[in-house]
């Protein structure tokens, strides 16, 4: 089973991460977390060079490029043999995220943008993909709190730095995407506090574990 967390900057992913992976261990699923970019040794590099405020040249096909690359090799590399051998896997962003920050708010067609996805990715899709949503302005307000305290590393601030025009494109294009793909998405109220986000995502796993396993009795009997 392949699990995905998106959501803008300051959203709360990283801390849910790790109450579903302590929830999916509790229920006796075999459960590893990971995040794009990043997630293997070649993917962490790669996550240097896309997040480091420093590089203001950075083009936004070679972005684009860039978080392909580290998808390719994270998917090849970790994902996919996991998967393979039967593991849940939950990955902080994934191939969403590359259709609203480099599609809808950059501007990079996202045409392009899925032809790369279905060269490159062995029809790798999430079962089911966690969107926190709340208002850039909170989101931003959030992460520069968490950087300017030292919580968060400030040697990847690039996104951060982004004009709030930009932030907005991409909550609007996480919440279009979970309106095409209703089936798949859980949008989650993340201006909760991070008790009532983490109840909300339970209930939805849950419920979500529950449909799953009695389809798959149902095929066994
Ligand atoms: P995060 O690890 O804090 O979520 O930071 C990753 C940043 O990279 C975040 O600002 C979103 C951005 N990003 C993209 O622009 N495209 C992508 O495909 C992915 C995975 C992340």
């Amino acid at each position: 089973m392949f699990i995905t967390l998106e959501g803008i900057e300051g959203s709360g992913k990283t801390s849910q991460l790790k109450h579903v992976i302590k929830f999916l261990q509790s229920k006796g699923y075999d459960c590893i977390g990971t995040r794009e970019p990043g997630g293997t040794m070649i993917g962490e590099k790669i996550r240097a060079i896309l997040l480091d405020p420093e590089n203001k040249a950075l083009d936004p096909l070679t972005e684009l490029l860039l978080y392909v690359a580290d998808r390719t090799q994270h998917i090849m590399e970790f994902v996919n043999p996991l998967l393979s051998a039967g593991k849940t896997v939950v990955c902080d962003r994934y191939y969403d995220a590359t259709t609203v920050y480099q599609g809808f708010a950059r501007g990079i067609d996202v045409g392009l943008i899925n032809r790369l996805h279905s060269l490159v990715l062995e029809d790798v899709k999430p079962d089911i993909t966690i969107l926190l949503d709340l208002p850039p302005q909170t989101g931003l307000s959030r992460a520069w709190k968490q950087i300017k305290s030292g919580a968060r590393t400030g040697d990847e601030t690039r996104f951060e730095a982004e004009t709030i025009l930009f932030h907005e494109k991409v909550r609007a294009g996480y919440l279009e995407l979970a309106g095409h793909e209703p089936e798949r998405f859980r949008v989650i109220d993340a201006m909760q506090d991070e008790d009532k986000v983490k109840k909300d995502i339970i209930r939805e796993l849950s419920l979500f574990l529950s449909v799953t396993e009695n389809s798959r009795d149902g095929k066994l009997q």
